[in-house]
């Protein structure tokens, strides 16, 4: 025979009302031993028998005063009546209750019954605590009661300054010892929230079922309908008096949530009367943004914003080669862009092969939220329809990128031409990198931004600034900066011009070009006018060689290994990463060059030579500023010293770079020097160990690699940001042949 353990919590549950909500928690609290005994008050004699028959309740009486007397501290009394009867039963309640004992209710709306309760009581007394379990079915009754209906269920706690600590703490934990999670927020707060997330949809199921039932039509209606009108109607069999009670008793919140519907309903009437494919697609391609968005965050599944919260553990076993034909996915930097300038131009942009990681997924949905129609993303096919340089609307709220830079870099420059004030805010490590690189040349052209302490995010930007052209001359090699100043420049007074100390990838002046406006390259400058426009285009966005970079160095270290990467972009910005390895002695060529949208792509056929160490020419770093943390497991796994120099902007990357490889290559017993502009690394032999990635991608991925050479299992924490640039890694990897098995939790 098993002993359960007991986890008690509290000491008497009082259920007034034993249905659905009531039962179920005196079910819960049984079920997990987590109190001495379940008393149900009911007003029916039957209900009583039937809780009792069913084990929901130990026992069960018809009022709260056959029992009042054997309250006191450590009981709770949970009052699970509709919303307007909570103020009958607590009239009894202050009868006959010790104010030791403590109550609560589940009431779906807090206002109305701390009104209540101030209203009987004189003022709110401590040992009330208002509270709203966020579950619920549409079945009702003791009969419904399910001790499993709030496990991962939120409850929602309205305490106020009156509230009692060791009351609220008491049913806290009743609430966490049936497996919900317990939220705190203030009651009006809650009521809004509510009106609009679970009311509204009631009071629009209900009004829908009943329209359609007095149709004369109204048998071939239902007996035709199909699943949608199943699902879309579902909450329309809940329990009427509740309803009923909840509308009146949040009537205010309703009637705001319901106001705002109507509106917008009456918008896509006038849509669909007009045949406006463009408003209908943004309604819906917003819509189906949003909801796939929430179902994503209910199953906890990959999204930005929610992405932190995964601890992910790649765990590679040492030694193989990699081999096979494969294609990486979409270049980061060109699908930032192409939402970007396809939503500023005039026209539909149709783009092919963009890259469906968080990063661009974070400058898609900005865009979204700036009033943009944006279809996709489906299969790397994303169809724009471009608002015009001055088309774009204020967004509801901040608008969050996640962990990308070049979303919130370029999006500054953009923002500050705009009339309404926005708000960038980014993930724990964006937050930590530097803005004021854009902050202060944008400033300069007259834009009013505020970063937080230090020039860190969040940015604001000031709405109706007028921008003046500027000339300037780039203090570091950074595109983004390049690309932040041009893009403001669109909107400026004059003839933007901005030099750079170092060719960086210019992506944006080619895709500028490729909209039809004109940038003019003179050596180290580039160079637009304002006034011009963007005419939509297609885009075809090449494989990213930052992301075939891990396929490149994995062939190139693995003995046996031979890879060809198909249809990567080789813009001559970005291949400081073949010009390294072949410096180093890769085996590596190129095949099928040719151009496609104004950018150069080719496949890359590498296969497994022995790398020797090398001093890495300055003039490479800005061509190969992605793909150090790469190159640096080439150069430990190479023979002699590779020495990098001048390449300080690695620790301002998604982490310090520069430091972090090299306490990673540390521990894996690689002799690795940090200098504060570059790393000296010792090539040889090295280990396994557990190395950490601080959040970055390309650090995860490069120590995913590094295992192919090295002498036991490496373990890499912390990998789950490789969804922001490369979404389809692991399966790559493991198709590849790396040995890479994925550990969440
Ligand atoms: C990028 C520019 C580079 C690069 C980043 C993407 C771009 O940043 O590191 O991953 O798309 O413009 P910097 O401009 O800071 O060097």
């Amino acid at each position: 025979m098993t002993v359960s353990t007991e986890k008690r919590c509290v000491n008497k549950l009082v259920v007034v009302g034993i249905g659905l909500i009531g039962g179920s928690l005196a079910a819960a609290l049984k079920q997990e031993r987590a109190c001495r005994e379940v008393i149900g008050v009911a007003r029916r004699e039957q209900t009583c028998v039937d809780a009792v028959r069913l084990g929901v309740c130990d026992r069960a009486v018809l009022s709260i005063g056959d029992i009042a007397a054997e309250l006191g501290a450590g009981d709770v009394i949970f009052i699970a009546v509709p919303t307007l009867t909570v103020d009958k039963v607590l009239a009894d309640i202050k009868a006959v209750v010790s104010p030791d004992v403590t109550i609560t209710d589940g009431a779906s709306v807090k206002g109305s019954v701390v009104a209540a309760v101030c209203a009987i009581y004189g003022e709110l007394p401590p040992q009330f605590v208002a509270g709203h379990p966020i579950a619920g079915s549409e079945r009702s009754g003791v009969e419904a009661s399910n001790p499993d209906l709030y496990r991962q269920h939120r409850v929602i706690l309205t305490p106020t300054a009156e509230t009692g600590a060791e009351h609220l703490a008491l049913v806290e934990a009743m609430w966490q010892a049936v497996g919900a999670e317990v939220l705190m927020m203030p009651v009006e707060e809650h009521d809004d929230v509510l009106a609009a997330t679970s009311h509204l949809p009631h009071a629009i199921a209900y009004s829908l079922v009943d329209t359609l039932a007095h149709d004369s039509e109204n048998e071939n209606i239902f007996r035709y309908a199909a699943g949608g009108f199943r699902d879309f109607t579902r909450i329309a069999s809940s329990d009427p008096v509740m309803w009923h009670d909840i509308m009146k008793a949040n009537k205010t919140s309703v009637l705001k949530a319901l106001d705002l519907f109507a509106e917008n309903l009456s918008r896509l009437r006038g849509a669909i009367e007009r045949e406006d494919s463009e408003q209908l697609l943004g309604v819906f391609t917003r819509a189906k943004a949003a909801r796939d968005h929430f179902t994503k965050m209910l199953t906890k599944q990959a999204y930005s914003p929610s992405m932190q919260d995964k601890e992910i553990t790649y765990r590679v076993q040492p030694g193989g080669s990699v081999s096979g034909q494969l294609r990486v996915p979409g270049d980061k930097s060109i699908s930032h862009r192409s939402i970007m300038l396809g939503s500023l131009a005039d026209g539909v942009t149709d783009v092919e092969g963009f890259l469906e990681g968080e990063d661009a997924l974070a400058t898609l949905q900005a865009f979204r939220d700036m009033g943009v129609v944006i279809e996709g993303p489906d299969h790397g096919r994303v169809r724009i329809h471009g608002v015009g340089l001055h088309g774009l609307q204020a967004p509801p709220g901040p608008l969050y990128v996640g962990n990308s830079g070049t979303s919130m870099r370029l999006l500054a420059g953009l923002l500050a031409g705009q009339d309404f004030d926005a708000e960038l805010t980014g993930d724990e490590s964006l937050s930590k990198r530097p803005m004021n690189r854009v902050a202060n040349p944008l400033r300069e052209m007259g834009a009013e931004i505020e970063t937080a302490e230090g020039g860190l995010p969040p940015v604001k930007i000031k709405g109706g600034a007028k921008l003046k052209a500027i000339n300037y001359v780039m203090p570091m090699a950074s595109a983004q900066v390049k690309s932040c100043v041009l893009l403001a420049g669109l909107y400026a007074d004059g003839e933007t011009v901005v030099t750079e100390p170092a060719p960086t990838r210019d992506h944006t002046e080619r895709m500028l070009n490729g909209f039809g406006y004109p940038v003019a390259r003179e050596g180290a400058t580039a160079k637009l006018q304002s006034g011009g426009k963007l005419t939509a285009t297609a885009i075809e966005v090449p494989a990213d060689i930052s992301s075939a970079t891990f396929f490149m160095v994995a062939a190139a270290i693995a003995p046996g290994s031979d890879v060809t990467l198909t249809h990567v972009g080789i813009n001559p910005t970005r291949v400081g990463v073949i010009n390294i390895l072949r410096l180093m002695g890769a085996d590596l060529t190129l095949s099928n060059e040719r151009e496609v949208g104004g950018e150069p792509v080719a496949d890359i056929h590498i296969k497994y030579a022995p790398l020797k160490g090398i001093e890495i020419p300055e003039d490479q770093v800005p061509l190969a500023i992605d793909e150090f943390p790469a190159l640096f497991v080439a150069a430990a796994c190479a023979e002699g010293t590779t020495i990098l120099r001048g390449a300080e902007e690695l620790r301002v990357k998604e982490s310090d770079r520069i430091q972090v490889m090299a306490d990673g290559l540390q521990t894996l017993g690689v002799k690795a020097d940090p200098t504060p502009d570059g790393i000296v690394i010792e090539g040889g032999s090295f280990g396994g160990g557990e190395v950490e990635s601080h959040g970055d991608h390309r650090i995860a991925m490069s120590f995913t690699v590094a295992a192919l050479r090295a002498g036991g299992e490496i373990v890499i924490r912390n990998c789950a940001n490789v969804a922001t640039s490369f979404p389809t890694f692991i399966a790559l990897a493991q198709q590849a042949g790396i040995a890479l098995q994925v550990e969440e939790g």
